[in-house]
């Protein structure tokens, strides 16, 4: 088996409900600045005993149930995250105890909202090299403990959640290609300093707004050539989803319909590495990506990276 495909997906998203309705009590901001400049209505707030590798759990609980595999039967864990708990133990060695997955090596990786696409990337390589059957990547985040609520300008953008796909050794080609990139001369737009300094999310927006319409199209044709596929042969894309704006920025340039993306940015805001995999959980949970279909993840995020995955689910 040559390939690797998605066998399965799942999402966790806190009971917790934090409105702009809400934010507005303690924040100088409003629901309609909020909304029309980032499509934001609400977020999920982890409870205060959920960590990042509780969250990570409940997620790839559900993508194991959907992949018909069990934990066991894991060779690898791959854990997206810039809201780690520890820089060791892994929150990837965390979730494989948590699990269960006796035989799995587990890894985190730092690419900050791009970190679902590596993952997706790394877990290819691992399958296609004939190292691993069955691998479980996760993105999870609890960016609530790493704002400042007093900032207005970072603070509204966020929202915490895990999502996870487990991807299996296949005959045909579920991971078609991905596209990776990064530039770290742009690392002082979009920074988050170690937790332990009580470091919080820094940006400066419109720089980061600007680079990310850019870097998403460029990528976006990039990885279409590299397949011999246009926009045409696309089903469906599935966006980071930062900020709406930007979302519909880099459709408009693609030139594809906005009823062809996925989008859960009202509900969920931006969950940073959990944000794609929510989104594309969403997509398969809510029936509207089917099997067959083809599709194109697309993230960017501080570092800064940036990239996509053209996939046929
Ligand atoms: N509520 C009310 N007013 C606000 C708020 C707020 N929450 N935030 C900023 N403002 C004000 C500003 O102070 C400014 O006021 P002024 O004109 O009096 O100076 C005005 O609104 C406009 O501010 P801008 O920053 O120019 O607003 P912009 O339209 O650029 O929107 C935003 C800001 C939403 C942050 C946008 O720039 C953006 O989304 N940028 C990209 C963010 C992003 O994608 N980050 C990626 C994170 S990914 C990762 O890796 C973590």
């Amino acid at each position: 088996m040559k390939f690797s495909r998605i066998a399965g997906t799942g999402g966790y998203l806190p009971e917790k409900i934090l409105t702009n309705h809400d934010l507005e009590k303690f924040v100088d901001t409003s629901h309609d600045w909020i909304v029309e400049r980032t499509g934001i209505h609400q977020r999920h707030i982890a409870a205060d005993d959920e960590t990042t590798a509780t969250m990570a759990k409940e997620a790839a609980q559900v993508a194991l149930k959907n992949a018909g595999i069990e934990a066991d039967q894991l060779d690898l864990i791959i854990v997206a995250t810039c809201t780690p708990v520890n820089m060791f133990p892994s929150t990837a060695s965390e979730l494989q105890h948590l699990l269960g997955a006796s035989k799995a090596g587990a890894f985190d990786i730092a690419a900050a909202c791009t970190g679902f696409v590596y993952g997706l990337s790394i877990a290819d390589q691992f399958i296609r090299s004939g190292q691993c059957k069955h691998v479980l990547v996760v993105g999870s985040e609890v960016l609530s403990r790493a704002l400042d609520w007093k900032e207005r300008t970072t603070c509204v953008l966020f929202g915490d959640g895990a999502s996870a796909a487990v991807l299996s050794a296949s005959d045909e080609a579920g991971i078609i290609a991905t596209d990776l990139h990064s530039d770290g001369s742009l690392g002082d737009i979009l920074y988050l300093p170690q937790q332990r300094t009580d470091g919080s999310v820094v940006m400066r927006g419109r720089e980061v707004f600007r680079h990310a319409v850019e870097k998403l199209v460029a990528s976006s044709h990039a990885l279409l050539k590299q397949c011999g596929m246009t926009t045409k042969d696309l089903d469906w894309v599935v966006p980071h989803q930062a900020n709406l704006r930007i979302i519909l920025y880099v459709l408009d340039k693609l030139h594809i319909p906005v009823e062809q993306s996925i989008l859960t940015i009202d509900q969920q805001a931006n969950t940073s590495a959990a944000s794609v995999g929510l989104a594309l959980h969403e997509g398969v949970s809510s029936g509207r990506i089917q099997r067959g279909q083809t599709i194109l993840l697309e993230a960017f995020g501080g570092g800064l990276v940036w990239g996509g995955a053209l996939i046929r689910f």
